[in-house]
């Protein structure tokens, strides 16, 4: 591809850059939803801070730039919810979503012994249910978060896929 994107552990300093990049990446689904209150459009850069210092989050990098992000964390019965991916508009179908979603869950298994992994897609987002299905994941149930968006749940044993970064 000759693209050098490369995917790394966040640290505090990406906090900034990871906020406006979601801000920037979820107008799409906004849209599509015609909702703008979504949670990626009004988490505070504060709440972001936090995610960083606790969860597993993972960035893409072109040079000095945060073009990609990811986190994920274990949930109370062992499962790991990933979530907040995205990538820049401009950089979107090179494969560094689904880069960045193995790096997670490779973190999750090995750092923090995740058993399963769990995330979350609107209904009508044709594109990120095609990823999420392509990488092992299958629909569980559905969900209605706070913003009223009907979500699928889909989930993934720990398994072959999860065991390289
Ligand atoms: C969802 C998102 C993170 C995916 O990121 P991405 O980097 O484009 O993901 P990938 O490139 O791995 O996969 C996307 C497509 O590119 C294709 N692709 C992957 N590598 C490729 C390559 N080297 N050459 C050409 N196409 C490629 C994939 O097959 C996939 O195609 P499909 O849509 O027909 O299934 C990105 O679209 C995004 O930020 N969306 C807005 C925020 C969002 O909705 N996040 C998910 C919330 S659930």
């Amino acid at each position: 591809m000759g693209m050098s994107v490369t995917i790394s552990v966040a640290t505090e300093q990406d906090a900034e850059q990871i906020f406006r990049l979601q801000y920037l990446c979820f107008q799409s689904e906004a849209a599509l939803y015609g909702n703008y209150r979504i949670d990626p459009l009004i988490q505070s850069l504060d709440s972001v801070r936090e995610e960083v210092a606790a969860d597993c989050v993972f960035v893409a990098r072109l040079g000095e730039e945060v073009v990609g992000s990811v986190r994920g964390r274990v949930t109370e019965d062992g499962a790991a919810s990933i979530g907040k991916l995205c990538v820049h508009p401009r950089l979107q179908g090179h494969g560094i979503g689904a880069r960045l979603l193995r790096a997670a869950e490779a973190a999750l298994v090995e750092e923090r012994g995740a058993k399963r992994f769990r995330l979350q897609a609107g209904h009508r987002s044709e594109g990120n249910l095609r990823l999420y299905r392509r990488v092992g994941y299958e629909t569980v149930g559905t969900s209605q978060g706070d913003d009223g968006v009907p979500m699928i749940v889909l989930e993934k044993p720990a398994g072959v896929y999860a065991t390289t970064a």
